[in-house]
């Protein structure tokens, strides 16, 4: 047995990569392209693979020669207003390479596979939490490109009998508390890294992008999930297609939100730093208020998040820009 995490060397895939470690998984390949990611982000205990996920050849062979029976599959194009000004790019990166990669794997009967999809699937704004079962209907090239993803592996499951997981994400955030890996995208969009890094000088100030939205404050509310409550998600769900149950797509998030305004002032609390904050207008493809219904991944995954805390989100994402800040300063 041994998993293929490709995207690893990114955000949420170098967590994944220490949350099998530290689960007991003995085999762990990282196949990333590197660019968003970092070599230096994958734990030392994995190997990693230079490539793209829809080279065949390469993939094929790694699954050969390490007996991958499992593909967490991280590697994708994550910029929702990017996706606005170049939707091909998009469904290239994330659409047509995951079809190679999941032809691949059927090919090389690759039994169980796990995605990562993403809250913008759904579109629209509902100040109700949104369960699986509600319309799918995406703003942006992003969403569209990750449910065209869904799609594909749901007909891959029914003609070819592969077993497949998507979790759709809601927003990401914080850092490995033991400080190992973290966010380290250069000019990150995501609300909690750039508010941290405006509170540690690393940026003048931080935009924030529409206040007319109707919200209580006018700002945008997302449910935050942390970055290690959400692979703990990915190895339950590896742990229950190893076990042979079937496909599930299921939400992964805590179910209640923060305004934009209220993130920050989590932000200048566990600081203890002001910062400047401008008011931009709205930006393309964001929706006023997105949360998620989690009743399905804590049912069928037996998911029980362990950090579901905006301030110790907040938290360790600071102590991993500290980190960060160091990391670079060594490097120069
Ligand atoms: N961060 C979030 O809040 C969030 C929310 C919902 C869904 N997601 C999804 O989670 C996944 C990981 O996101 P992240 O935040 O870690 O992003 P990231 O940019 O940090 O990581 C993506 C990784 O994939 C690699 N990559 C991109 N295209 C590749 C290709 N064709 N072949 C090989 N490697 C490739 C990049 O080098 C990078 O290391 C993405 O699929 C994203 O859509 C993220």
């Amino acid at each position: 047995m041994a998993v293929l995490v490709t995207g690893g060397a990114g955000y949420i895939g170098s967590h994944m990569v220490w949350e099998l470690l530290d689960a007991g998984e003995q085999k762990i390949v990282v196949l990333d392209r590197l660019s968003s990611g970092f070599d230096w982000a994958v734990a030392p205990e994995a190997r990693l693979v230079v490539g793209d996920v829809a080279d065949r050849e390469l993939v094929a062979g790694i699954i050969r020669e390490h007996g991958i029976d499992a593909i967490i599959h991280f590697a994708g194009s994550i910029i929702v207003e990017e996706s606005v000004a170049d939707p091909l790019a998009y469904y290239e990166n994330n659409t047509s390479k995951t079809r190679a990669l999941i032809e691949t794997a059927v090919r090389a009967g690759v039994p169980n596979f796990i995605f990562s999809s993403t809250a913008a699937v759904y579109g629209g704004s509902r100040l109700e939490p949104v369960a699986e079962d509600a319309s799918t209907m995406p703003e942006s090239p992003y969403g569209l490109s990750k449910l065209m993803s869904e799609w594909m592996l749901r007909d891959a499951a029914a003609a070819y009998g592969l077993r497949y997981t998507a979790l759709r994400y809601f927003n990401v955030a914080g850092a490995d508390p033991k400080g190992r890996t973290g966010q380290a995208t250069r000019g990150a969009t995501h609300l909690i890294k750039v508010a941290s890094e405006t509170a540690l000088g690393k940026r003048p100030s931080i935009a924030v992008f529409g206040n007319d939205y109707p919200t209580p404050d006018g700002t945008c509310i997302r449910d935050y999930v942390h970055v290690s409550d959400l692979v703990a998600a990915h190895r339950l769900a590896l742990q229950r297609l190893r076990a042979g149950a079937n496909s599930l797509v299921a939400n992964c998030g805590y179910g209640h939100g923060y305004s934009v305004l209220e993130v920050i002032e989590a932000v200048r609390r566990a600081s203890g730093r002001d910062f400047a904050v401008t008011m931009g207008p709205r930006r393309a493809g964001d929706v006023a208020s997105v949360i998620a219904n989690a009743d399905l991944a804590r049912g069928e995954l037996g998911w029980a998040p362990r950090r579901d805390d905006l301030d110790l989100i907040v938290r360790d994402a600071l102590e991993w820009e500290r980190v960060l800040a160091t990391k670079n300063s060594a490097r120069s």
